[in-house]
């Protein structure tokens, strides 16, 4: 039975098998795929008739609800086995007792793991079919806080059943929040959302993970979007050794975190507007030790980069989609004289968003005296309303 090399912690597990006493069995010794093995097994009552009769027995059985449908049926050369959910009364072992060769046992058999519950199914019994299929089957995840989308024709005690079903199927979250405002709709510039509470802990300010790096955030101060992580790690990815960079729009830093984490030698400027983001931002750089690489700065980049960072980047990256076509001048001022990149981040419409953007961002860094030598990558990030995506565009100027 002891398979593989991985124990697991030394703690006791009681199996329970039916119309048996249950087991004490140390766990010391067993691995996972031992103890699944253990748990799947189910020995219980079960009527065993001749194949040739098998089809008449699960009708009688289904029709008597005796058959344990959460267990599979099994057979050997001759019989069938057929799972029973009780033992059957006096009437019903004459029914039982009319086909031939059926008898009555004891038979352990294998169960399906069942998958857990998703929070739609357990909402079920709760709340009406028409409404449940309006409601969004995913959420996001910021830290322990899940973030649903709730359509408005919900009423607040359905909601308040929605974060507690929400809360049942998944053990790692804490609170469940609901989205009360588009994304700009309680701070324009700082780009921050209003959230109703649904269930769990009051709160909003969590620890959220992403490749390797630990972000405090306060999602009703300051802008985070856990949809963007595989867009931080695309940027990260491409920087070099000796690169100096400026984070425009850095937020509580994971763009400028996750470099300074995959790169030693560079110097990223973390610019943001928001004091509240600054101060996460921070607090995220001696949590995740790169206070040698990100110079947190407070302040607004119109300001701060004609003052005193003019020239100095090899890459600048403009996350500020809703208005970073207002700031092309300044990230022109920042790439060095001899060139560099910039991560132009804007939403676009179809038709044709990409090309939209690519043309936007070229006439643009055109008009303050720059060249874009080459578009080096463009794509959708992220769809933001129907027929409407954020777009990145990384572009090669001189
Ligand atoms: C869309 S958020 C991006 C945050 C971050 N890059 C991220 O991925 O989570 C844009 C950020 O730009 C900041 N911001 C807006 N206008 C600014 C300005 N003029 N100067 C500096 N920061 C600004 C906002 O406070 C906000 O935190």
């Amino acid at each position: 039975m002891v398979r593989g090399s991985n124990p697991l912690r030394p703690v006791k597990i009681y199996l329970f098998f039916e119309e048996t006493a249950f087991v004490e069995h140390p766990l010391r010794f067993l691995n996972l795929e031992d103890l699944l093995v253990i748990l799947v097994m189910k020995r219980t009552l079960c009527l065993k008739s001749p194949k040739e009769e098998g089809e008449k027995v699960r009708k009688l059985l289904v029709k008597l609800n005796l058959l344990d449908v959460s267990v599979k049926i099994e057979r050997n050369k001759d019989h069938l086995f057929f799972p029973l959910l009780k033992k059957p009364n006096s009437q019903e072992m004459n029914k039982i007792g009319e086909i031939k060769g059926a008898e009555i046992c004891f038979k352990t058999f294998k169960t399906p793991i069942r998958k857990p519950k998703g929070f739609i199914e357990s909402l079920e019994n709760e709340i009406s079919f028409e409404k449940l299929s309006s409601l969004p089957h995913s959420f996001d995840i910021v830290g322990d806080i899940a973030i649903m989308e709730i359509p408005p024709e919900f009423s607040s005690s359905e909601k308040e059943l929605i974060g507690n079903a929400i809360l049942e199927t998944h053990k790692n979250i804490h609170t469940v929040l609901a989205k009360f405002s588009k994304i700009g709709e309680a701070n324009d510039v700082f780009r921050t959302r209003k959230f109703e509470h649904l269930a769990g802990e009051k709160k909003t300010t969590t620890v959220h993970k992403e490749f390797g790096c630990q972000y405090k955030i306060d999602l009703s101060k300051v802008y985070f979007s856990s949809r963007l992580s595989n867009e931080h790690n695309r940027v990260a990815s491409q920087v070099k050794q000796g690169e100096t960079i400026i984070d425009m729009f850095a937020g509580v830093g994971p763009f400028s975190i996750l470099i300074g984490k995959k790169v030693d030698k560079v110097v990223i400027y973390s610019i943001d507007i928001n004091s509240d983001a600054i101060s996460c931002l921070k607090e995220n750089v001696l949590i995740n030790k790169v206070e040698k690489q990100v110079i947190p700065i407070h302040g607004d980049v119109r300001k701060i980069i004609p003052d005193s960072l003019a020239g100095l980047a090899n890459r600048v990256i403009m996350d500020l989609p809703k208005s970073s076509i207002e700031f092309v001048d300044v990230a022109c001022l920042a790439i060095k004289p001899e060139g560099g990149v910039i991560h132009y981040y804007c939403f676009s419409q179809e038709p044709s968003p990409e090309e939209k953007a690519i043309r936007e961002i070229t006439s643009t860094v055109e008009f303050f005296g720059r060249n874009v030598v080459k578009v080096l990558e463009c794509r959708k990030v992220k769809t933001v309303a129907p027929f409407t995506y954020q777009i990145v565009v990384d572009t090669l100027i001189e």
